[in-house]
């Protein structure tokens, strides 16, 4: 079973109502206490967060939003050679801070008048068919905490840089921020879990490691490519496939390393058509047909 739970750093709330976010021994922050104690800060906001009131604020440090500015720097010039025109244009408009990091609810601001996107703070894992769910009605769970600054280009788990320069980028553009509605609509039409599985993985291998034909090269359109210094170094050295929905819905992936095998649309138009038809249309018995088909 498709299981984006390992991806995520388990979160506990203890009986006195402290938070707790559990990270493996092998995160870079592990051994660091005060890394712990800000991320247990940190999710406990969004633990307490109240749906439909302003997003707490996280009271970044000096060293948070060097972090930030400094990764923010090296990406913006690999997105000029890897990133696709549509998500270099959205990032213009967006105009995210370059030496700080952003406050979700500041970042939903910047978004809304573009797209009507707004962001939910998520202490960790949210459920598939509720971080999907919701992306119909523009809202996108984001974590809000950031990578360990002994390695800021690195990261085990999807923190703010990811969130926000991965995906704010990208829901910036009326044309992806239409595919992220439609995921959303097909993860709410779906019942079974293999179904909204199957609706998941195809998100997964186009709105976040997805790739395509852009100005006669290849460049990336997906989050975790574009958030990622060492993935978009590699992609194009990637088992890159054509763009196919069976494929993609039942290729298996593992999420702790590169993406080896990857899906190419031969243009914005082909993945509108391909995958936004997909999500529009689809439901538990044309996924079924799909997946027998793939067989
Ligand atoms: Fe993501």
């Amino acid at each position: 079973m498709f299981e984006e739970a390992q991806y995520f750093a388990p979160v506990e709330t203890r009986d006195d109502g402290t938070v707790e976010v559990q990270l493996a021994t092998t995160h870079p922050g592990f051994a660091d206490p005060v890394y712990r104690a800000r991320r247990n800060a940190i999710a406990g906001l969004a633990v307490g967060y109240v749906p439909g009131t302003p997003i707490p604020t996280a009271e970044y440090t000096e060293q948070e939003h060097k972090v930030w500015a400094l990764v923010s720097r090296e990406l913006a010039v690999k997105h000029r050679v890897y990133a696709t025109a549509e998500y270099l244009d959205a990032t213009e408009r967006l105009e995210l801070p370059r030496d700080r990091i952003p406050q979700l609810q500041e970042v939903g601001e910047l978004l809304q008048p573009l797209t009507g996107f707004r962001y939910i703070p998520a202490a960790g894992l949210v459920p598939l068919r509720e971080f999907y769910g919701v992306l119909a009605d523009g809202f996108f769970h984001s974590t809000q905490y950031i990578r360990h600054h002994s390695t800021p280009l690195y990261t085990p788990e999807p923190d703010v840089i990811h969130e926000v320069i991965g995906h704010a980028n990208a829901l910036a553009s009326d044309r992806y921020a239409r595919l992220y509605r439609l995921a959303g609509s097909a993860a709410r039409r779906v019942e079974s879990d293999r179904a909204l599985e199957f609706v998941s993985k195809v998100f997964w291998f186009t709105l976040e490691f997805g790739v395509m034909t852009d100005r006669d090269e290849l460049r990336a359109y997906g989050a975790g490519i574009l958030s990622s210094y060492g993935e978009i170094e590699e992609f194009r050295r990637m088992d890159i496939r054509p763009l196919d929905i069976a494929a993609m819905g039942t290729t298996q992936y593992d999420i702790t390393k590169y993406q080896d095998v990857l899906f190419r649309a031969e243009s914005l138009e082909h993945l509108e058509d391909m995958v936004g038809d997909f999500w529009a249309t689809c439901d538990d018995d044309s996924i079924a047909r799909l997946t027998a088909d793939a067989r």
